[in-house]
């Protein structure tokens, strides 16, 4: 994905003049630093599902922020530490919208996502921020309100299955973009997949924008079942497998 600069790679050739403009130019940042992002998504997900791939336990029964993420570039900034004293006024919504299903009174799984993906989000001006990159995350999922437009169109955690299309649909209609709807898969010929994790993605003045098919770096393809780390053995659902949405256990 990233090419080697021709600079580099072919320097014996070069007249000393042109090393020293090589040189000047590898120092300028903007020449390594990946393209600005143009989307952010904003990932929830199904804590029932999301424990029982992990192993942990959350009486949780609506959907949490796993993340906001901006389609380019990982670790942006690595000096730039996670500090929670800038979020403070946060800390209650945070602790109940992005929950670290894992450990659930630490602020590691947010100081991950900070390091990860907002150190890149906050490359635009309206995200440069700790506060201003969390803030808007619990903003867009409240808008977005993922929990009463399932509830309001009668897609609720049950023992029954639903139609893929028939949950795609909902949220087509009431976001009117495509989300990306993300399944555990069993096994390749399993009779259901379980819901796991909803994308809905926006452009840099957070207006609603269609989410690609394509996985996204956080998610591993159905082979991988067998090897399930953190937040991975999901895909993106099929259209013609029933949809198991959990109840608690
Ligand atoms: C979930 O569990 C926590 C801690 O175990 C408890 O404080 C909370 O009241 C429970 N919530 C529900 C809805 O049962
Ligand atoms: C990285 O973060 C540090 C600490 O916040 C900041 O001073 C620096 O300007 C940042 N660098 C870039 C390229 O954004
Ligand atoms: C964290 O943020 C607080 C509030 O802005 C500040 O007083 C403190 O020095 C920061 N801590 C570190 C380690 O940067």
């Amino acid at each position: 994905m990233f090419r080697t600069n021709p600079a580099r790679s072919d320097m014996r050739s070069y007249s000393p003049l042109l090393l020293c403009l090589a040189a000047a130019l590898s120092s300028a940042s903007v020449i390594f630093s990946p393209p600005m992002w143009t989307k952010l998504i904003l990932t929830q997900q199904w804590p029932s599902t999301f424990c029982a791939m992990e192993h942990c336990h959350s009486n949780i029964s609506y959907w949490t922020i796993h993340g906001l993420w901006p389609d380019r570039g990982m670790d942006c900034n690595s000096s730039w530490h996670f500090n929670s004293s800038q979020i403070e006024d946060l800390l209650p919504d945070m602790e109940k919208s992005w929950p670290d299903l894992i450990k659930p009174s630490s602020t590691g799984f947010w100081k991950y996502e900070w390091h990860k993906h907002g150190t890149c989000a906050a490359r635009a001006a309206s995200l440069n921020s700790e506060h201003k990159y969390f803030s808007k995350a619990l903003e867009l999922y409240h808008k977005v309100d993922l929990n009463s437009v399932l509830t309001k169109f009668d897609i609720t955690p049950s023992e029954k299955y639903y139609e893929f299309s028939h949950i795609e649909g909902v949220m087509e209609k009431v976001y009117g973009v495509k989300p990306k709807i993300q399944c555990v898969h069993q096994s390749k010929n399993a009779a259901f997949q379980t819901l796991g994790q909803i994308e809905i993605c926006f452009d840099p003045d957070f207006n609603p924008l269609d989410c690609e098919k394509q996985l996204t770096t956080d998610t591993v393809s159905k082979r991988n079942w067998d090897t399930l780390d953190r937040a991975s053995g999901l895909s993106v659902c099929d259209v013609d497998t029933p949809v198991y949405y959990p109840p608690l256990p």
